[in-house]
């Protein structure tokens, strides 16, 4: 794609706005009976997992806080390069804390998998993960998750914090490229 010429264009929509809203409340209320009494540190990871970890933390609404870190697998192209790198590292200790890392998606896996290995080091009280999107077809690295929004077919999705090419990460709805956009 030519960078000048700005985004490709949206093909079909696959989660609504309204979908993904249902699916993010029912996911916080969740979390919120499972750490009622505790002080958990949800932890979102950048850039995709931004407007899920913004909207998940307040539907749990629990005395939590908030931080970020950056992890990169995609090399700004529409497959991962299998490499995962931390681009920004939290801002705080975990150490005996509750964790909850938000994440966009699971494809691979690997960006999982480095997660968990690199924060247990930091010896949190415990460790979960919620995730958004799982396209449970990529996967090639096994990996748990504790709450999961919705199980989606192995398509170049965009919308509601992922991204092609940084396009389309503020759209509303989750929804797949026109392949004709790619080409
Ligand atoms: C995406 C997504 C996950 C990861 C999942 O991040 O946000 O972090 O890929 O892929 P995996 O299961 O194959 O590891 P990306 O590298 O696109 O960065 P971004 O969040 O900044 O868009």
């Amino acid at each position: 794609m030519d960078r000048r010429e700005g985004p490709g264009r949206l093909g079909r929509v696959v989660i609504t706005r309204q979908e993904v809203a249902t699916r993010v409340t029912d996911l916080g209320l969740a979390i919120r009976r499972d750490y009622a009494g505790r002080f958990p540190l949800f932890v979102g990871v950048l850039k995709g997992a931004l407007v899920f970890a913004a909207d998940l933390f307040r539907a749990a609404a629990l005395p939590s806080s908030l931080d970020f870190m950056g992890v990169s697998s995609y090399g700004g192209d529409a497959r991962p390069s299998g490499i995962v790198r931390l681009t920004a590292d939290l801002s705080m200790s975990i150490e005996g804390r509750d964790v909850i890392i938000v994440e966009d998606i699971i494809d691979t896996g690997r960006t999982i998998a480095y997660l968990r290995r690199n924060l247990a080091t930091r010896h949190p009280r415990s460790l979960a993960f919620c995730v958004l999107l799982d396209k449970v077809a990529r996967r090639e690295v096994e990996v748990t998750v504790d709450y999961v929004g919705f199980a989606i077919p192995d398509e170049f999705v965009v919308g509601y914090g992922l991204d092609h090419d940084g396009y389309y990460r503020n759209l509303r709805d989750v929804a797949v490229l026109d392949p004709s956009a790619s080409a």
